[in-house]
């Protein structure tokens, strides 16, 4: 399968490392297309080898955009890794219409457009017959959607809560060991778990868009990040954390979507189209001895509520970044119909 990979980051080096050293039989990489770095495009397959150790050759004059480059390149999918827009989740959303719309099937790790516009993105796919695959969009390449779309059929998903944002989560464990809030941001980027600009982690947006996407594909919300009722971790003190404690507990970011009036009787958030649903993120004590007053670090968690299967909980340890470009491996593996696990097993 012929691929075009927009964004080549973090992400894209890992998913072009596996592809080189694992999948070159099933897939070749024919364009990739950077925002600064410059692109590169052969029709017989890029050397990934050699762009992983010499790079794409900087910016280039007249160089192709994105966009152009999937409209006129010939080729089965296209992987979106560029950088997130969580307030618009463009041009992301413009990368993968003009895909599906030229034919091709989708595999995105960015969230914005599954936070912002999936609906109707996943009914365009449906009317060109192509795949629209985003499991690492949320918790890495650790399967949230798929369990959802595989292991729970005729299952209804009613809601859910989570701590998604592994930054704000490391940087609440650092401020409970002593230590202020800006002491604990500075820490968390000595340790590369936060951006430069923080803003983004510590605020809440992040965690939101991961809110909106779960909700859109979920539980049909059709929200975007902007109607998730958002609240960060910046008024989070070290004496709030050390009272939460004296009293058992402890602080997490807790995000979450269910119907209005489920254990509450508060209403939806302001400008939310979605009015029967409640999509948020706020600090919130939890006990210590619970599943989330439990989760440290960079360890994320996201609890499942269903009409059928009661909860599930799914936990993502310490995730390394080779769990999101598997995520994109693993979409792609199902775009090609591979199949899972052969059972029973051959003896070892
Ligand atoms: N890192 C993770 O563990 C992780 C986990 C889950 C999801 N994600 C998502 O996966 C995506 C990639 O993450 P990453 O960590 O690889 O990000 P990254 O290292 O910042 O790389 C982003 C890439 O996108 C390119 N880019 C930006 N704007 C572009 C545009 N308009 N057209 C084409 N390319 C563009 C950048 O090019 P230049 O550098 O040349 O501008 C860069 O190559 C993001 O959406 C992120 O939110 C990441």
């Amino acid at each position: 399968m012929r691929l075009i990979l927009v964004g080549f980051g973090r992400v894209g080096r890992d998913l072009a490392q596996i592809i080189a050293d694992q999948y070159r039989d099933r897939f070749k990489v024919v364009a990739i297309v950077t925002g600064r770095h410059g692109s590169l495009a052969d029709p017989r397959g890029i050397d990934l080898q050699a762009v992983l150790r010499g790079g794409l050759g900087g910016p280039q004059a007249g160089a192709p955009s994105a966009l152009e480059v999937i409209d006129s390149t010939e080729a089965e999918a296209v992987i979106e890794l560029s950088t997130l827009n969580v307030f618009s989740g463009r041009p992301a959303i413009d990368h993968v219409e003009a895909a599906l719309k030229t034919g091709k099937h989708v595999v995105t790790a960015n969230k914005g457009p599954i936070a912002w516009d999936y609906e109707r993105l996943a009914a365009l796919a449906r009317q060109v017959g192509r795949r629209l695959l985003f499991e690492s969009t949320v918790m890495d390449g650790t399967p949230v959607f798929n369990v959802a779309r595989y292991g729970l059929r005729g299952c209804r998903v009613t809601g859910f809560s989570g701590i998604l944002n592994s930054t704000t989560n490391y940087i609440l464990a650092r401020m409970e060991e002593g230590g202020s809030n800006a002491e604990a941001v500075a820490e968390a980027q000595r340790q590369g778990f936060a951006e430069a600009d923080p803003t983004l982690d510590v605020e809440g947006w992040d965690a939101a868009t991961k809110v909106a996407a779960l909700a859109n594909v979920l539980m049909g919300a059709g929200i975007t990040p902007l109607m998730v009722e958002r609240k960060g971790i910046t008024g989070v003190t070290a004496a709030d954390l050390a009272a939460a404690r004296a009293n058992g507990e402890t602080i997490k970011l807790v995000c979450e979507a269910h119907p209005a009036g489920e254990g509450e009787a508060r209403s939806a958030g302001a400008g939310s189209a979605a009015s029967r649903l409640i999509a948020r993120v706020e600090p919130r004590r939890v006990p210590l001895s619970s599943d989330f007053g439990r989760i440290p670090g960079t360890t994320s968690i996201l609890t499942l509520r269903t009409d059928m299967m009661g909860d599930i909980t799914i936990v993502e340890h310490e995730p390394a970044l080779t769990q999101t470009a598997y995520g994109v491996l693993n979409d792609l593996l199902e775009i090609i119909g591979e199949e899972g696990p052969k059972w029973p097993r051959a003896k070892p």
